[in-house]
Protein backbone atom coordinates (compact mmCIF):
# COMPACT_ATOMS: atom_id res chain seq x y z
CA UNK A 1 0.00 0.00 0.00
CA UNK A 2 1.40 3.26 -0.97
CA UNK A 3 1.50 6.61 1.40
CA UNK A 4 -1.18 7.83 -0.67
CA UNK A 5 -3.12 4.74 -0.51
CA UNK A 6 -2.96 5.14 3.22
CA UNK A 7 -3.88 8.85 3.73
CA UNK A 8 -7.38 7.93 1.76
CA UNK A 9 -7.99 5.12 3.83
CA UNK A 10 -7.81 6.96 6.87
CA UNK A 11 -9.53 9.40 5.59
CA UNK A 12 -12.28 7.24 4.57
CA UNK A 13 -12.22 5.85 7.67
CA UNK A 14 -12.38 8.63 9.58
CA UNK A 15 -15.56 9.76 7.70
CA UNK A 16 -17.18 6.94 8.87
CA UNK A 17 -16.98 6.95 11.69
CA UNK A 18 -17.76 10.78 11.67
CA UNK A 19 -21.06 9.54 10.44
CA UNK A 20 -21.64 7.19 13.21
CA UNK A 21 -21.12 9.98 15.66
CA UNK A 22 -17.46 8.39 17.08
CA UNK A 23 -16.17 11.49 16.78
CA UNK A 24 -12.91 10.94 18.78
CA UNK A 25 -11.96 7.59 16.59
CA UNK A 26 -12.55 9.63 13.31
CA UNK A 27 -10.05 12.61 14.48
CA UNK A 28 -7.47 9.92 15.57
CA UNK A 29 -8.01 8.80 11.69
CA UNK A 30 -7.80 12.05 10.33
CA UNK A 31 -4.76 12.87 12.49
CA UNK A 32 -3.36 9.46 10.63
CA UNK A 33 -4.12 10.65 7.20
CA UNK A 34 -2.38 13.75 7.94
CA UNK A 35 0.63 11.97 8.93
CA UNK A 36 0.84 10.07 5.50
CA UNK A 37 0.24 13.32 3.65
CA UNK A 38 2.77 15.30 5.65
CA UNK A 39 5.28 12.77 4.34
CA UNK A 40 4.60 12.91 0.86
CA UNK A 41 4.27 16.86 1.04
CA UNK A 42 7.90 17.00 2.37
CA UNK A 43 8.78 14.56 -0.32
CA UNK A 44 7.92 16.47 -3.11
CA UNK A 45 8.32 19.78 -4.76
CA UNK A 46 5.66 22.62 -5.61
CA UNK A 47 3.30 22.10 -7.55
CA UNK A 48 2.61 18.39 -6.24
CA UNK A 49 3.72 19.26 -2.78
CA UNK A 50 1.28 22.27 -2.97
CA UNK A 51 -1.91 19.88 -4.03
CA UNK A 52 -0.63 17.53 -0.79
CA UNK A 53 -0.50 20.87 1.66
CA UNK A 54 -4.09 21.33 0.34
CA UNK A 55 -5.22 18.23 0.84
CA UNK A 56 -3.87 18.45 4.50
CA UNK A 57 -5.68 21.13 4.89
CA UNK A 58 -8.94 19.56 3.67
CA UNK A 59 -8.34 17.01 6.49
CA UNK A 60 -7.82 19.65 9.20
CA UNK A 61 -10.65 20.70 8.21
CA UNK A 62 -12.42 17.97 9.02
CA UNK A 63 -11.18 17.78 12.20
CA UNK A 64 -12.49 21.38 13.15
CA UNK A 65 -15.60 20.10 11.90
CA UNK A 66 -15.92 17.01 14.54
CA UNK A 67 -15.61 20.20 17.43
CA UNK A 68 -18.76 21.58 15.99
CA UNK A 69 -20.35 18.50 15.61
CA UNK A 70 -19.89 17.36 19.09
CA UNK A 71 -20.80 20.35 20.62
CA UNK A 72 -24.07 19.96 18.73
CA UNK A 73 -24.36 16.26 19.62
CA UNK A 74 -24.00 17.31 23.30
CA UNK A 75 -22.43 14.30 23.59
CA UNK A 76 -20.31 13.82 27.37
CA UNK A 77 -17.19 12.60 27.83
CA UNK A 78 -17.14 9.18 29.69
CA UNK A 79 -19.85 8.14 29.57
CA UNK A 80 -20.29 3.96 30.45
CA UNK A 81 -22.15 1.85 28.06
CA UNK A 82 -25.35 -0.06 28.70
CA UNK A 83 -26.21 -2.41 25.83
CA UNK A 84 -25.57 -0.05 23.03
CA UNK A 85 -26.80 2.64 24.71
CA UNK A 86 -24.48 5.14 26.44
CA UNK A 87 -26.10 6.18 29.92
CA UNK A 88 -24.46 9.16 31.39
CA UNK A 89 -22.88 8.83 34.86
CA UNK A 90 -24.91 11.58 36.65
CA UNK A 91 -28.30 10.15 35.62
CA UNK A 92 -30.88 10.40 37.73
CA UNK A 93 -31.64 6.87 39.25
CA UNK A 94 -35.53 7.33 38.93
CA UNK A 95 -34.72 7.22 34.87
CA UNK A 96 -32.70 3.85 34.70
CA UNK A 97 -36.11 2.36 35.24
CA UNK A 98 -38.09 4.64 32.17
CA UNK A 99 -35.49 3.03 29.86
CA UNK A 100 -36.06 0.29 27.27
CA UNK A 101 -33.27 -2.16 27.14
CA UNK A 102 -33.99 -4.38 24.29
CA UNK A 103 -31.39 -6.28 21.66
CA UNK A 104 -34.85 -6.64 19.56
CA UNK A 105 -34.18 -5.40 15.88
CA UNK A 106 -36.38 -4.23 12.86
CA UNK A 107 -35.65 -8.02 11.92
CA UNK A 108 -37.92 -9.29 14.63
CA UNK A 109 -40.86 -6.89 12.96
CA UNK A 110 -43.30 -8.45 10.68
CA UNK A 111 -44.32 -5.54 7.93
CA UNK A 112 -44.83 -1.86 8.85
CA UNK A 113 -42.40 -0.63 6.24
CA UNK A 114 -43.67 2.82 6.16
CA UNK A 115 -42.99 3.16 10.13
CA UNK A 116 -39.76 1.70 9.97
CA UNK A 117 -38.65 4.23 7.03
CA UNK A 118 -40.04 7.04 8.30
CA UNK A 119 -38.05 5.90 11.57
CA UNK A 120 -34.81 5.39 9.79
CA UNK A 121 -34.58 8.51 7.78
CA UNK A 122 -35.85 10.28 10.90
CA UNK A 123 -33.38 8.56 13.36
CA UNK A 124 -30.87 7.47 11.19
CA UNK A 125 -29.76 9.50 8.75
CA UNK A 126 -28.68 12.29 10.85
CA UNK A 127 -25.99 10.12 12.46
CA UNK A 128 -25.16 7.94 8.59
CA UNK A 129 -25.28 11.76 6.32
CA UNK A 130 -24.55 14.44 8.47
CA UNK A 131 -23.00 16.45 6.23
CA UNK A 132 -25.53 16.20 3.75
CA UNK A 133 -28.25 16.74 6.76
CA UNK A 134 -26.30 19.94 7.42
CA UNK A 135 -26.05 20.95 3.54
CA UNK A 136 -29.42 20.17 2.55
CA UNK A 137 -31.19 21.33 6.03
CA UNK A 138 -32.54 17.62 6.14
CA UNK A 139 -35.83 18.05 8.67
CA UNK A 140 -36.89 14.78 9.97
CA UNK A 141 -39.67 14.43 12.30
CA UNK A 142 -40.17 15.34 15.88
CA UNK A 143 -43.32 14.21 16.89
CA UNK A 144 -45.05 11.15 15.26
CA UNK A 145 -48.32 9.62 16.63
CA UNK A 146 -48.94 5.81 15.68
CA UNK A 147 -52.53 4.67 15.71
CA UNK A 148 -54.32 1.85 15.12
CA UNK A 149 -56.28 -1.32 16.16
CA UNK A 150 -54.70 -3.64 19.24
CA UNK A 151 -51.72 -5.89 18.96
CA UNK A 152 -50.35 -4.99 15.39
CA UNK A 153 -47.50 -3.83 16.70
CA UNK A 154 -47.26 -0.06 17.72
CA UNK A 155 -45.82 -0.54 21.21
CA UNK A 156 -42.97 -3.50 19.93
CA UNK A 157 -42.01 -1.47 16.97
CA UNK A 158 -40.84 0.86 19.83
CA UNK A 159 -39.34 -1.23 21.31
CA UNK A 160 -37.28 -2.92 18.40
CA UNK A 161 -36.27 0.39 17.49
CA UNK A 162 -34.07 0.97 20.63
CA UNK A 163 -32.10 -2.23 19.64
CA UNK A 164 -32.10 -1.15 15.94
CA UNK A 165 -30.38 2.12 16.18
CA UNK A 166 -28.90 2.12 20.11
CA UNK A 167 -30.92 5.29 20.55
CA UNK A 168 -32.39 5.42 24.20
CA UNK A 169 -36.31 5.25 24.51
CA UNK A 170 -37.94 7.01 27.20
CA UNK A 171 -40.79 5.23 27.72
CA UNK A 172 -44.13 6.38 29.64
CA UNK A 173 -47.19 3.92 30.06
CA UNK A 174 -50.34 5.12 31.76
CA UNK A 175 -49.33 3.59 34.79
CA UNK A 176 -46.95 6.20 35.98
CA UNK A 177 -48.92 9.25 34.44
CA UNK A 178 -51.90 8.58 36.07
CA UNK A 179 -52.11 9.76 39.18
CA UNK A 180 -54.59 10.82 41.89
CA UNK A 181 -52.64 13.90 43.14
CA UNK A 182 -53.54 16.57 40.97
CA UNK A 183 -50.38 18.12 39.52
CA UNK A 184 -48.52 15.19 39.78
CA UNK A 185 -49.27 13.26 36.28
CA UNK A 186 -47.99 16.69 34.98
CA UNK A 187 -44.74 16.53 36.65
CA UNK A 188 -44.07 12.61 35.45
CA UNK A 189 -44.60 14.13 31.70
CA UNK A 190 -41.88 16.72 32.83
CA UNK A 191 -39.15 14.26 34.52
CA UNK A 192 -39.53 12.30 31.21
CA UNK A 193 -38.38 14.54 29.20
CA UNK A 194 -35.80 15.52 31.22
CA UNK A 195 -34.22 12.05 31.64
CA UNK A 196 -34.64 12.44 27.63
CA UNK A 197 -32.14 15.40 27.73
CA UNK A 198 -29.79 13.67 29.95
CA UNK A 199 -29.53 10.70 27.47
CA UNK A 200 -29.96 12.87 23.88
CA UNK A 201 -30.51 12.05 20.98
CA UNK A 202 -33.11 9.86 22.42
CA UNK A 203 -36.65 8.94 21.71
CA UNK A 204 -39.56 9.58 24.30
CA UNK A 205 -42.40 7.38 24.17
CA UNK A 206 -45.81 7.83 25.00
CA UNK A 207 -47.53 4.52 24.77
CA UNK A 208 -51.16 4.84 25.10
CA UNK A 209 -51.23 8.54 25.13
CA UNK A 210 -54.64 8.80 24.99
CA UNK A 211 -55.02 7.41 28.55
CA UNK A 212 -52.71 9.69 30.16
CA UNK A 213 -54.73 12.71 28.94
CA UNK A 214 -57.76 11.93 31.45
CA UNK A 215 -57.84 11.75 34.74
CA UNK A 216 -57.55 8.81 36.73
CA UNK A 217 -60.81 9.49 38.89
CA UNK A 218 -62.50 9.63 35.39
CA UNK A 219 -63.45 13.49 36.08
CA UNK A 220 -62.61 14.08 32.63
CA UNK A 221 -59.81 15.76 30.68
CA UNK A 222 -56.68 16.15 32.78
CA UNK A 223 -55.71 19.70 31.39
CA UNK A 224 -52.37 19.69 32.72
CA UNK A 225 -50.82 16.52 31.38
CA UNK A 226 -52.00 17.99 27.49
CA UNK A 227 -50.95 21.37 28.34
CA UNK A 228 -47.25 19.59 29.72
CA UNK A 229 -47.07 17.37 26.73
CA UNK A 230 -48.14 20.30 24.15
CA UNK A 231 -45.02 22.93 26.42
CA UNK A 232 -42.22 19.58 25.96
CA UNK A 233 -42.98 19.32 22.36
CA UNK A 234 -42.82 23.09 21.39
CA UNK A 235 -39.82 23.33 23.39
CA UNK A 236 -38.32 21.24 20.87
CA UNK A 237 -37.25 22.72 17.90
CA UNK A 238 -35.36 21.96 14.51
CA UNK A 239 -36.06 18.65 13.40
CA UNK A 240 -33.09 16.22 12.99
CA UNK A 241 -31.75 14.04 15.87
CA UNK A 242 -28.46 15.01 15.95
CA UNK A 243 -28.28 18.88 14.22
CA UNK A 244 -31.35 19.33 16.08
CA UNK A 245 -30.78 22.00 19.51
CA UNK A 246 -32.95 19.35 21.33
CA UNK A 247 -32.51 16.21 20.02
CA UNK A 248 -35.32 14.35 21.14
CA UNK A 249 -38.05 13.04 19.27
CA UNK A 250 -41.52 11.82 20.63
CA UNK A 251 -43.22 9.16 19.65
CA UNK A 252 -46.55 8.80 20.92
CA UNK A 253 -49.27 5.64 20.40
CA UNK A 254 -53.20 4.71 20.66
CA UNK A 255 -55.73 3.25 19.44
CA UNK A 256 -58.01 5.71 20.19
CA UNK A 257 -56.93 8.77 18.55
CA UNK A 258 -59.93 10.43 18.42
CA UNK A 259 -59.96 10.86 22.18
CA UNK A 260 -56.64 12.89 21.79
CA UNK A 261 -57.06 16.65 21.74
CA UNK A 262 -56.81 17.44 18.16
CA UNK A 263 -54.22 20.35 19.66
CA UNK A 264 -51.63 17.81 19.93
CA UNK A 265 -52.05 16.76 16.72
CA UNK A 266 -50.53 19.59 14.46
CA UNK A 267 -47.61 20.00 12.63
CA UNK A 268 -44.47 21.24 14.78
CA UNK A 269 -46.25 18.86 17.81
CA UNK A 270 -47.77 15.06 16.78
CA UNK A 271 -47.40 16.34 13.16
CA UNK A 272 -46.86 13.25 11.71
CA UNK A 273 -50.12 10.61 11.66
CA UNK A 274 -48.77 7.02 11.03
CA UNK A 275 -51.65 4.45 10.70
CA UNK A 276 -50.21 0.65 11.82
CA UNK A 277 -52.81 -1.73 10.37
CA UNK A 278 -53.15 -5.43 10.91
CA UNK A 279 -50.98 -7.78 8.66
CA UNK A 280 -51.35 -8.18 5.17
CA UNK A 281 -50.32 -11.10 3.60
CA UNK A 282 -46.55 -10.99 3.32
CA UNK A 283 -46.73 -9.84 6.94
CA UNK A 284 -48.58 -12.58 8.17
CA UNK A 285 -46.06 -15.49 6.23
CA UNK A 286 -43.35 -13.20 8.26
CA UNK A 287 -44.96 -13.75 11.22
CA UNK A 288 -45.50 -17.47 11.18
CA UNK A 289 -41.70 -17.64 10.31
CA UNK A 290 -40.74 -15.39 12.79
CA UNK A 291 -42.88 -17.62 15.74
CA UNK A 292 -42.18 -20.72 13.96
CA UNK A 293 -39.17 -20.27 12.51
CA UNK A 294 -36.54 -20.96 15.52
CA UNK A 295 -38.22 -24.02 16.71
CA UNK A 296 -38.17 -27.38 15.98
CA UNK A 297 -40.80 -27.58 13.05
CA UNK A 298 -41.40 -30.19 10.53
CA UNK A 299 -39.57 -29.75 6.90
CA UNK A 300 -41.89 -28.16 4.50
CA UNK A 301 -44.42 -25.98 6.24
CA UNK A 302 -46.29 -23.85 3.72
CA UNK A 303 -46.50 -20.66 5.11
CA UNK A 304 -47.92 -18.71 2.38
CA UNK A 305 -50.96 -21.44 2.53
CA UNK A 306 -50.53 -20.14 6.59
CA UNK A 307 -50.96 -16.58 5.68
CA UNK A 308 -53.91 -17.51 2.92
CA UNK A 309 -55.77 -19.12 5.73
CA UNK A 310 -55.36 -16.01 8.00
CA UNK A 311 -56.70 -13.40 5.30
CA UNK A 312 -59.25 -11.22 5.91
CA UNK A 313 -62.82 -13.04 6.49
CA UNK A 314 -64.32 -12.93 3.10
CA UNK A 315 -67.95 -12.52 4.37
CA UNK A 316 -67.48 -10.33 7.72
CA UNK A 317 -64.78 -8.35 7.14
CA UNK A 318 -63.33 -9.41 10.14
CA UNK A 319 -59.12 -9.76 10.58
CA UNK A 320 -56.48 -11.06 12.46
CA UNK A 321 -54.20 -8.90 14.43
CA UNK A 322 -50.53 -9.63 14.55
CA UNK A 323 -50.83 -10.81 17.86
CA UNK A 324 -53.35 -13.18 17.34
CA UNK A 325 -51.19 -14.90 15.00
CA UNK A 326 -48.18 -14.82 17.39
CA UNK A 327 -51.08 -16.44 19.91
CA UNK A 328 -51.50 -19.11 16.81
CA UNK A 329 -47.91 -19.94 17.02
CA UNK A 330 -47.69 -19.87 20.58
CA UNK A 331 -50.75 -22.60 20.97
CA UNK A 332 -49.16 -24.73 18.26
CA UNK A 333 -45.35 -24.78 20.45
CA UNK A 334 -47.06 -25.67 23.71
CA UNK A 335 -48.72 -27.96 22.22
CA UNK A 336 -45.63 -29.43 21.12
CA UNK A 337 -43.97 -28.76 24.57
CA UNK A 338 -46.91 -31.17 26.24
CA UNK A 339 -46.04 -33.95 23.97
CA UNK A 340 -42.29 -33.78 24.37
CA UNK A 341 -43.30 -33.35 28.23
CA UNK A 342 -45.16 -36.37 27.89
CA UNK A 343 -42.35 -38.78 26.27
CA UNK A 344 -43.29 -38.76 22.34
CA UNK A 345 -40.12 -38.75 20.42
CA UNK A 346 -39.18 -36.45 17.98
CA UNK A 347 -41.76 -34.12 18.70
CA UNK A 348 -41.98 -31.26 15.82
CA UNK A 349 -44.48 -28.34 15.30
CA UNK A 350 -46.48 -29.77 12.10
CA UNK A 351 -48.50 -27.79 9.75
CA UNK A 352 -51.36 -29.30 10.91
CA UNK A 353 -50.89 -28.31 14.47
CA UNK A 354 -50.91 -24.47 13.26
CA UNK A 355 -53.82 -25.07 11.06
CA UNK A 356 -55.85 -26.49 14.49
CA UNK A 357 -54.87 -23.36 15.69
CA UNK A 358 -55.96 -21.28 13.52
CA UNK A 359 -59.33 -22.69 13.29
CA UNK A 360 -59.30 -22.35 17.63
CA UNK A 361 -58.43 -18.40 17.10
CA UNK A 362 -60.68 -16.01 16.08
CA UNK A 363 -59.86 -12.77 14.29
CA UNK A 364 -59.78 -10.06 16.72
CA UNK A 365 -60.33 -6.75 14.67
CA UNK A 366 -63.35 -5.40 12.61
CA UNK A 367 -63.73 -4.10 9.97
CA UNK A 368 -65.56 -1.40 12.02
CA UNK A 369 -62.89 -0.77 13.83
CA UNK A 370 -60.40 -0.08 10.43
CA UNK A 371 -63.16 2.40 9.14
CA UNK A 372 -63.09 4.25 12.79
CA UNK A 373 -59.49 4.79 11.98
CA UNK A 374 -59.69 5.23 8.52
CA UNK A 375 -62.00 7.65 9.00
CA UNK A 376 -60.43 9.53 11.56
CA UNK A 377 -57.07 9.98 9.55
CA UNK A 378 -58.46 11.61 6.96
CA UNK A 379 -60.42 14.13 9.09
CA UNK A 380 -57.40 15.10 11.12
CA UNK A 381 -55.06 15.43 7.75
CA UNK A 382 -57.89 17.57 6.40
CA UNK A 383 -57.34 19.98 9.66
CA UNK A 384 -53.66 19.93 9.89
N1 LIG B 1 -45.54 -6.36 13.34
C1 LIG B 1 -45.26 -7.28 14.24
N2 LIG B 1 -44.26 -8.15 14.06
C2 LIG B 1 -43.97 -9.10 14.97
N3 LIG B 1 -44.67 -9.27 16.10
C3 LIG B 1 -45.69 -8.44 16.34
C4 LIG B 1 -46.04 -7.40 15.44
N4 LIG B 1 -47.08 -6.71 15.94
C5 LIG B 1 -47.38 -7.28 17.11
N5 LIG B 1 -46.57 -8.34 17.37
C6 LIG B 1 -46.63 -9.23 18.52
O1 LIG B 1 -47.84 -8.95 19.20
C7 LIG B 1 -47.59 -8.47 20.52
C8 LIG B 1 -48.56 -7.33 20.83
O2 LIG B 1 -48.27 -6.21 19.99
P1 LIG B 1 -48.20 -4.71 20.54
O3 LIG B 1 -48.31 -4.73 22.03
O4 LIG B 1 -47.06 -4.04 19.96
O5 LIG B 1 -49.55 -4.14 19.94
P2 LIG B 1 -50.10 -2.64 20.04
O6 LIG B 1 -50.35 -2.20 18.65
O7 LIG B 1 -49.20 -1.83 20.88
O8 LIG B 1 -51.50 -2.88 20.76
P3 LIG B 1 -52.32 -1.88 21.73
O9 LIG B 1 -52.97 -0.88 20.84
O10 LIG B 1 -53.30 -2.79 22.38
O11 LIG B 1 -51.36 -1.28 22.69
C9 LIG B 1 -46.13 -8.04 20.51
O12 LIG B 1 -45.56 -8.16 21.79
C10 LIG B 1 -45.50 -8.97 19.51
O13 LIG B 1 -45.18 -10.21 20.11
MG1 LIG C 1 -49.41 -0.99 22.77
Amino acid sequence: MTEFDKAKMFKDKGNKAAKEGKFEEAKKYYLESIKYLTILRNRTKPPISNNYQMMIDAVANLINKLKDKKEKVGKKPGKPYIGKIKIPINLPENCKDLIILTNRDFDDIAGLDDLKSTLKKTIEYPLKYPDKVDKWGFEGETGILMHGPPGCGKTFLIECTGGEFGVPIISLTPDCVMDKYVGESAKAIKETYKCASFLAPAIVFLDEIERMLFSSDSSGVNAQVTSQIMQQLSGITGTALVSSETPIITIAASNHPWKIDAALIRRGRLGKIIYVPPPDKKARKKLFEIYIGDYPHEKGIDFDKLSELTSPDKSSGWQYSAADISHICKEARNEAFELDKEGHSNITITEEMLRKHIRKTNRSISPKQIKDYNDWENRSNESM
